[in-house]
């Protein structure tokens, strides 16, 4: 079974090439919709957990699913982090190991994918040509990461990583300015398609008069309205236009 989140793709696309035949695949934000938080692991079926990271941490919807996940298991399974990232995944892996640990399901194995970063505010993903070429590489890196996780191979296969203080601080970075929907601009542009608002993982915006209305004060800050525009009608302070929309695929 996998648990995951992916706004533009990146991680969708590491869980769907890890995943063993027949495999489930859970996307998070619909299991707090429906919510789903108990789950059955069964014989020697194996966990995952798939996340872009976010401020050095975890996305919120992440934070919160795995606030009221419950897992009833006989044996403990083998369960696995993969974090994907575009400079580090900072203490994203301990974070999120914190929450495992607490229902004596801590971590066999952590392992990240180095992914076009989606941060825009900061970084540039205009250039396609690059952005294939980071693509290519972690498609390669993702082949030999499947193999390890059908082999069950346990301990941790990161690059850079940070102490967990620092994705303490991530989070209060993330809760405290990042995620507040202020920071995203509605440009001229908009031809009140709604595809913004229909995939939302929060449900942070409606539809009034055929624009976009941010109607939470906080969201996931995703990005994922921003990069699916179809008109590039959002954007996240002054930087974004120039670098570029961005979806994996
Ligand atoms: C709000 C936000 C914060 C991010 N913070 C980090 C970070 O701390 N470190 C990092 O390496 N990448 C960071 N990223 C980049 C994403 O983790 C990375 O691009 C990821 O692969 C996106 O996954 P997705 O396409 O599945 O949504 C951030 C992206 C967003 C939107
Ligand atoms: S996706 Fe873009 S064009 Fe469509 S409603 Fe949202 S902002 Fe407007
Ligand atoms: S409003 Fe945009 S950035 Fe915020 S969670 Fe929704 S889709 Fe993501």
């Amino acid at each position: 079974m996998i648990f995951y989140f992916s706004a533009t793709g990146n991680s969708l696309y590491v869980a769907k090439r890890i995943a063993a035949e027949g495999e489930k695949l859970i996307y998070i934000p619909e299991a707090l919709d429906k919510g789903e938080f108990h789950y059955d692991i069964e014989g020697e079926e194996r966990l995952g957990i798939i996340s872009p990271t976010y401020d050095w941490t975890m996305p919120s919807v992440v934070s919160e699913f795995l606030e009221k996940l419950e897992l009833d298991y006989i044996t403990k399974p083998y369960v696995y982090y993969v974090g994907t990232f575009g400079t580090t995944t900072g203490a994203a892996a301990a974070m999120v190991n914190r929450y495992m640990e607490k229902k004596g399901c801590g971590f066999d194995a952590l392992f990240d994918v180095r992914m076009p970063d989606t941060w825009t505010p900061i970084f540039d993903l205009s250039d396609e040509a690059r952005v294939a070429k980071i693509n290519l590489e972690a498609d390669e890196q993702i082949g030999r990461l499947k193999v390890s996780i059908a082999d069950k191979v346990a301990g941790k296969h990161m690059h850079i990583t940070t102490p967990l203080v620092t994705g303490v601080v991530g989070k209060r970075i993330y809760d405290a300015n990042t995620r507040r929907t202020k920071n995203l601009i509605l440009e001229d542009g908009c031809i009140g398609c709604g595809l913004c608002a229909r995939r939302c993982p929060v449900h942070a915006i409606e539809m009034q008069d055929n624009r976009p209305v941010w109607v939470k004060d906080r969201c996931a800050m995703c990005l994922g309205c921003l990069h699916r525009c179809p008109k590039f009608a959002i954007q996240y302070g002054r930087n974004t236009r120039k670098h570029g929309q961005y979806r994996h695929g």
